[in-house]
């Protein structure tokens, strides 16, 4: 070797630890005082130990421009690669804000589309630590192309591979709309902020004044727009909540999640006999129900802040995993809306996609009346709740626990839509409407002619509530498969979900369905 010339191996080593060095320790520190992780300390956490392979840690960018000849960074602020989570493959990458913001030009999103192909062609789940100020400013239309290079790739993985998105610093522009193609999205209480614009940009183009925070941090999106699914108070949080996340899906659509050692035993859950108030009208939280339900009480929530008034996650049921719907009785009655239909309809697709079974607690006593929804569009909305059920072919359970009146007898997984089994329990009233509005309307003349008009209207409402206040129209129709006492009702679960295990439908070709979205 000639004096001067570095050995070879020395070379790579020192080549290596300047692409582990990022955008440089000065940097790394100011993350740190933000309660930030490194790209790679993420990536560290989520992986087994010592699973990790990287892909493309010496590519750098191509771009001279605005000084960016001066300015080269092994990897482009991006780190990529593939590893295993509990043993299961997953493709990753992980944005390293510490260079040039994290922002996204050619190199960088090349990286991210190999992972992506890689996971497509593998037949793995693609993890995504965001951490980005969105497309580089100084490469122009490259970040740009860049960008929707991996927003195609987002939908042509849709459906195929889980698509995971944690947003762990402030993502602008483009760093969203990824995310928003994905399946899930995650946030950071405090360090994460996501919008198309920043608080700048609105200032100058609306004049409001609104912090990062208030515009897109974790609260603002898990309670007002209903974009992030999960929140959590800091990043290692955040990332044992994705494994939680993958143990509850497959690794692709052609596979079914991987089930959970379980023994039979005493499946009788006598406290259900009691939880539904004597009182109609007053209410009672439906998570003391799914927990009842689920093996071992464990049920992950998602979007539990955003239209609270239908609960949506997953739990296991007999070692497998089961998608749950529930309309929540103690938020807004459990009534159907605009935010509760596109919530629902989400999860039942995401379900139905990854071949998650579904299970639906029914307590609804209909659509939300009004301009503001009408306006709004509950027509084309609840649609969507009832296009998702219809279309799905997951084995599908409905248990209807007190309401279900209405348009929303229909939408909430009955049996005309293809739900493979529907219970009811002997508090279950299956009616167009409830007894007093349904006795007001077509017994207005009767009620108004009458001497003691309230006596009436009493009389005639106590005749519809005997006629349909109950499930056994429904169940002499067969629309009920069978009226079960609510202790019995996980027995018939595991029972009903255990006879669905190896359902198969199939459709007719056609490119695609016209969801109204
Ligand atoms: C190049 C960027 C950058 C970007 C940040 N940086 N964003 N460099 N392109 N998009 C650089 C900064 O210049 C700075 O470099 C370093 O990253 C850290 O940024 P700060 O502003 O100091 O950090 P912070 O105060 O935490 O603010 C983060 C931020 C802000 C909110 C993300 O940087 C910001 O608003 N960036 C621009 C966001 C944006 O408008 N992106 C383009 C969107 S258009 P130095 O060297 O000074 O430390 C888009 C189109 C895609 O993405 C199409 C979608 C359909």
């Amino acid at each position: 070797m000639a004096e001067g010339q570095q050995n070879p191996l020395e070379r790579l080593a020192a080549m290596k630890e300047k692409a582990q060095q990022g955008g440089g320790a000065e940097r790394m520190e100011a993350q740190r005082a933000k309660g930030k992780l490194s790209a790679r300390e993420r990536i560290d956490l989520l992986l087994d130990p010592g699973s990790f392979e990287e892909l493309g840690m010496l590519v750098t960018h191509r771009s001279n421009l605005f000084g960016l000849d001066k300015k080269h960074f092994l990897g482009d602020g991006v780190v990529t690669g593939y590893g295993t989570v509990q043993g299961r493959l997953v493709y990753v990458f992980s944005q390293d804000f510490t260079v040039l913001g994290g922002s996204l030009a050619e190199a960088h999103a090349e990286k991210i589309c190999r992972v992506m192909d890689l996971a497509l062609d593998n037949g793995a789940p693609v993890i995504g630590l965001n951490d980005s100020g969105g497309a580089r400013i100084q490469e122009g239309v490259v970040s740009l192309g860049g960008y929707a290079d991996i927003f195609h790739r987002n939908v042509q993985a849709s459906g195929v591979v889980p698509q995971i998105s944690a947003i762990l610093g402030p993502c602008a522009g483009g760093a969203v709309y990824s995310p928003a193609l994905t399946d899930f999205i995650l946030m950071t209480e405090g360090t994460s902020y996501m919008f198309v614009t920043g608080p700048n940009v609105v200032k100058t183009v609306t004049h409001e004044d609104v912090t990062a925070e208030e515009l897109g941090g974790a609260r603002t999106h898990a309670t007002k727009s209903g974009v992030a699914h999960l929140t959590a108070p800091h990043e290692v949080a955040a990332i044992d909540r994705i494994k939680e996340l993958l143990g509850y899906l497959p690794q692709n659509c052609e596979e079914t999640p991987v089930s959970q050692p379980y023994e039979d035993g005493d499946e009788a859950r006598p406290g259900l006999d009691t939880i539904i108030p004597e009182n109609a009208q007053q209410p009672y939280d439906v998570r003391d129900i799914v927990k009842e339900l689920v093996d071992g009480g464990d049920f992950m929530e998602l979007q539990s802040d955003y239209a609270a008034n239908i609960v949506v996650g997953f739990g296991r049921m007999g070692g497998r995993s089961i998608g749950v719907v529930a309309n929540q009785p103690s938020v807004l009655a459990g009534v159907l809306d605009i935010g509760a239909s596109t919530k629902a309809a989400r999860f039942v697709r995401t379900c139905d996609a990854f071949n998650v079974p579904l299970l639906v607690l029914e307590d609804v006593p209909g659509f939300l009346p009004g301009t503001d929804q009408e306006w709004n569009g509950i027509i084309t909305n609840g649609a969507k709740l009832l296009y998702a059920f219809s279309e799905a072919t997951v084995p599908r359970i409905t248990v209807i626990t007190r309401k279900a009146y209405g348009g929303a007898y229909d939408v909430m997984n009955s049996k005309h839509i293809g739900a493979d089994l529907n219970f009811a329990w002997p508090t279950a009233e299956i009616a167009v409407m409830g007894a007093k509005g349904a006795a007001e309307i077509i017994f207005r003349k009767d009620i108004a002619a009458a001497q003691d008009p309230s006596a009436k209207l009493a009389e005639k409402e106590a005749e519809y509530a005997e006629l349909f206040a109950h499930p056994y129209r429904a169940a002499a129709r067969g629309y009920v498969d069978e009226v079960i006492v609510p202790s019995n009702t996980r027995s018939r679960l595991l029972r009903g979900f255990a006879m669905l295990e190896n359902k198969a439908v199939r459709r007719p070709r056609r490119k695609h369905g016209n969801m109204p979205l």
